[in-house]
């Protein structure tokens, strides 16, 4: 544990060289944020769920028709909001996150598209999280004719005693039938989000997951490590069970990139894997972009700013002309490059030349000397322009990523999620 915190200082002071940071409860002037970006990437945040799995961090309530049609009309307020901010600009990313976007299919889901794809000039398709039981023939075909070409589907786990454990409502059969139908259906890239590392789980039932998800057809697989959120009930989950360390993680990850290697899977982000001349299945693709709904993040060069998270809260202001901004942080040059640095090392390879065009500085005069050292001792190879991470680079470097993302997630959206709008959060 101290060494845990002694980590987390030293890797603050090295990165964001602020000795104190917090989000304060204020409302960013918009109007000249958009000035000088050519594009940007949108996120839509869907707040709703059948029911609760009690590991997820995520901002979700019980799905409701009559909040979700609601909720729908605060939406298209919003994006009115930002038409206006954003012009004609172009929009190069679309990611519907959750919750589970899949609950609003018939409640004002397809209006919100419409709407995105009439004031926006829209040069993107669209990727979209679903819920296994959401799935029916009848649904998909309603999904693909939204214009959807990039589904996620949440089958967490491959065995029928961790799928009971995490409070799934599906059995492994049921969830392979679901997959198998929507891999047929035509869509650019289909990507299941499974989750290892469980408590009690052995190398053995990985290595079978593993194995039974190549055999499914998808054309992504992303495989989380059980995150611990202190603020969630799958804490204690973990606790009360046995739960191995990174050691652990590492060797079950392991057996899981041999596996999807083996079937010609290709790594595209630290924990996605995907077949070779897939448009990959990831979150907004460009650096910069508008978080759109409850709890959704919008990051606009030097400044990052959250909606309020309470889906009443969300409505309420808008149904009264108010932007939902909730809280908001300026950014600091050095936190801009730190935070450039995390997504791209999330995504394992990065170059130099997208760095300067950034930021006007050279790479190697900010962050040089930390890149030989990790080449030294294997984590990284540089090839003058381009840095790859090498497979034990990307699994230990995430792991110190972790210190500092876990720790700011658990303040930021746990305190967000007990008041719609906090004075302040203390990041450290
Ligand atoms: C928004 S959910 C996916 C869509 C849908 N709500 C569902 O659950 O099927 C996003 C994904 O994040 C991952 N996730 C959630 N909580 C996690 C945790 N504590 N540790 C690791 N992965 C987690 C799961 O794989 C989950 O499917
Ligand atoms: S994992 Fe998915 S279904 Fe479960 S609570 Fe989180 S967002 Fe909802």
């Amino acid at each position: 544990m101290w060494f845990e915190d002694f980590l987390r200082t030293r890797l603050k002071r090295l990165l964001i060289k602020e000795s104190s940071v917090a989000l304060v409860r204020q409302v960013p002037s918009l109007e000249d944020k958009f000035r000088d970006i050519n594009e940007l990437g949108l996120y839509l945040h869907i707040p709703f769920c059948r029911h609760i799995c009690p590991y997820c961090p995520y901002n979700k309530e019980i799905y409701d028709p009559a909040v979700a049609k609601r909720y729908g009309d605060a939406v298209r307020k919003e994006i009115d909001i930002y038409a206006k901010l954003i012009g004609d600009r172009p929009v190069t990313s679309f990611y519907i996150g959750g919750g589970t976007p899949t609950t609003m299919l018939y409640d004002g889901l397809d209006k919100i598209l419409e709407h995105v794809f009439d004031v926006f000039d829209m040069q993107c398709g669209i990727h979209i999280e679903s819920h296994p039981n959401d799935l029916s023939l009848d649904n998909l075909a309603a999904i693909v004719s939204m214009g959807v070409e990039h589904l996620s589907i949440g089958v967490e786990a491959l065995q029928d005693r961790h799928l009971k454990v995490l409070h799934r409502p599906y059995t492994v059969a049921q969830v392979r039938t679901v997959v198998e139908r929507a891999a047929s259906k035509g869509f650019k890239c289909v990507n299941v989000d499974t989750i290892f590392a469980f408590p009690d789980q052995t190398c053995d039932e990985v290595r079978q997951a593993g194995r039974l998800l190549v055999e499914m057809g998808v054309d992504q697989i992303a495989a989380y490590p059980l995150f611990d959120f202190p603020y969630t009930k799958g804490v204690q989950i973990a606790k009360a069970r046995k739960r191995g360390g990174v050691l652990k993680r590492r060797k079950m990850l392991r057996i899981l990139e041999q596996i999807f290697y083996g079937a010609g899977f290709e790594r595209t982000s630290v924990w996605a894997f995907t077949r070779p001349g897939v448009p990959k299945y990831c979150s907004v693709t460009v650096p910069l972009y508008v978080g759109l709904g409850a709890s959704g993040g919008s990051y606009l060069k030097d400044v990052f700013y959250l909606n309020t998270f309470n889906v009443q809260e969300y409505i309420r202001a808008l149904d009264a002309g108010r932007i939902p901004i909730a809280l908001s942080l300026p950014l600091t040059e050095d936190m801009q490059m730190a935070g450039w640095l995390y997504w791209r090392v999330y995504e394992t390879r990065f170059r130099k030349s997208d760095f300067r065009s950034r930021f006007g500085r050279e790479f190697d005069r900010v962050y040089g000397r930390y890149a030989s050292l990790l080449s030294l001792i294997g984590f990284l190879e540089d090839d003058g322009d381009e840095l790859f991470l090498s497979d034990n680079g990307i699994y230990w470097l995430h792991v110190l990523q972790d210190l500092l993302s876990i720790e700011y997630i658990t303040k930021m959206w746990g305190t967000s999620q007990q008041d719609p709008w906090p004075e302040k959060v203390l990041l450290s």
